[in-house]
């Protein structure tokens, strides 16, 4: 089995001797209210699905992600994993001390130990992670919205029982290495979704698949722009797609419970050591992984990965080109294996699929095999 990014799978979850004392001395430390995705950020550290992180960042590591895509220990990390608080909150914080963290619906849901409180630059943060600081990227948006300074340090989470649509399906990196090892893979290739999946999806996993002996599809079910297709509803297609075209006993899907940051190539180096984390030796990587708008060329997000000396990354990363279905070829195709004029190939942005589905037309079978089709037209009310 690989090793977790770092070396160690963290667990910073609280045994339930130590929930029990850090809950009884809640209403004496200072609260810090977190938003959905520090919330989510927090679940990710806890389970170590963010392993090496065992927190939210301290000044050293955040400046180091930022300017160079490493920890201050050199170990490659491209995205920083903030906790942003306000001047007033930032008063009753101190070094050393705990704080207790609230969810959106105001529960306590795990504890801060505060190692650090600094001043950081938005811009600066927006220019080098996201490439750009327009604030209509959603991610740069985040960031200029966020209060004014960061706090970093350890964390201890709560235990949550949640039974919502994702229970039954694998969520933790423990999970997910103990199913690959049931399985007796040796090698897994790991895919990043947040769309329904088409064909061209299809035919990339398949592609990899010839090579590796699993397949982990890992929808993000975090928050997404709200224009993306509802989590839920994806999660039918998937499973309409595996019963109809996987063999069953070379594919597992499972949840990554993360927000987007839509910060296309930081993101994918993101996304595959997150991967590496739940068990994935390799991860796929297409065209516009992980983009949002124009901002990144369709292959910056694979360029990338050339930033890093070879095996330092420890997952490997294969890279597809654009794929799409060919009509002269009658089959599933990229530049590299067609030579067809244009006008043959089937392809569709999202936003002219969900144009079609609102005016009740199924995407083509070239495009999304007819069982996802019909659970996509379903979630129309059509
Ligand atoms: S993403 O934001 O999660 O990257 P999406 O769900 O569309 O968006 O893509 C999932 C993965 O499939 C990414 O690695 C992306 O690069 C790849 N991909 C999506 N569509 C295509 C396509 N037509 N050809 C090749 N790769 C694709």
């Amino acid at each position: 089995m690989i090793e977790p990014h770092g070396g160690t799978l963290v667990n910073r979850m609280a045994t339930p001797k130590q929930e029990a004392d850090l809950r009884a001395k809640l209403s004496s430390m200072p609260a810090l209210a977190l938003n959905a995705r520090q919330a989510s950020d927090l679940a990710m550290i806890g389970h170590g699905a963010f392993s090496p992180l065992s927190g939210f960042m301290n000044r050293d590591d955040y400046a180091s992600v930022v300017k160079d895509m490493r920890l201050a220990n050199g170990l490659p990390w491209s995205i920083p994993i903030t906790l942003s608080v306000s001047r007033d909150s930032a008063r009753t914080l101190r070094d050393g001390a705990l704080a207790s963290l609230v969810d959106p619906s105001g529960q306590a849901v795990g504890v801060l130990n505060v190692q650090d409180k600094y001043e950081y630059d938005k811009l600066n943060e927006a220019r080098l992670v996201y490439r750009t600081t327009e604030e209509k990227h959603p991610g740069v948006a985040y960031v200029l919205g966020q209060h004014e300074l960061l706090v970093g340090g350890d964390v201890t989470v709560f235990h949550k029982e949640v039974r919502d649509l994702y229970s039954t399906y694998v969520q933790k990196p423990e999970q997910s290495r103990k199913a690959f090892d049931e399985k007796g893979w040796q090698t897994v290739v790991g895919f990043q979704t947040r769309n329904p999946i088409h064909r061209a999806h299809e035919y990339i996993q398949k592609c990899a698949l010839e090579m590796v002996d699993g397949l982990f599809i890992h929808p993000l079910v975090g928050e997404t722009q709200a224009s993306d297709i509802p989590a839920d509803v994806r999660m039918r297609c998937y499973e309409a797609l595996m019963d109809g075209y996987y063999p069953k006993n070379r594919v597992i899907l499972g949840v990554l419970p993360a927000f987007m940051r839509y910060a296309g190539p930081r993101e994918a180096i993101f996304h595959a050591l997150v991967r590496k984390n739940y068990g994935c030796t390799h991860f796929i990587v297409g065209r516009d992984h992980a983009g949002v708008g124009n901002y990144y060329g369709t292959y910056d997000a694979q360029h990338i990965f050339r930033e890093f000396r070879p095996g330092e990354l420890g997952i490997q990363p294969l890279f597809f080109e654009n794929a799409f279905f060919c009509r002269q070829c009658g089959n599933m195709a990229t530049a590299k294996t067609c030579s067809h004029a244009e006008e043959f190939q089937v392809s569709l942005s999202g936003t002219q699929v969900r144009a079609m589905l609102s005016q009740g037309q199924m995407p083509p079978p070239e495009f999304t095999r007819p069982e996802v089709a019909a659970v996509l037209m379903e979630s129309q009310g059509r």
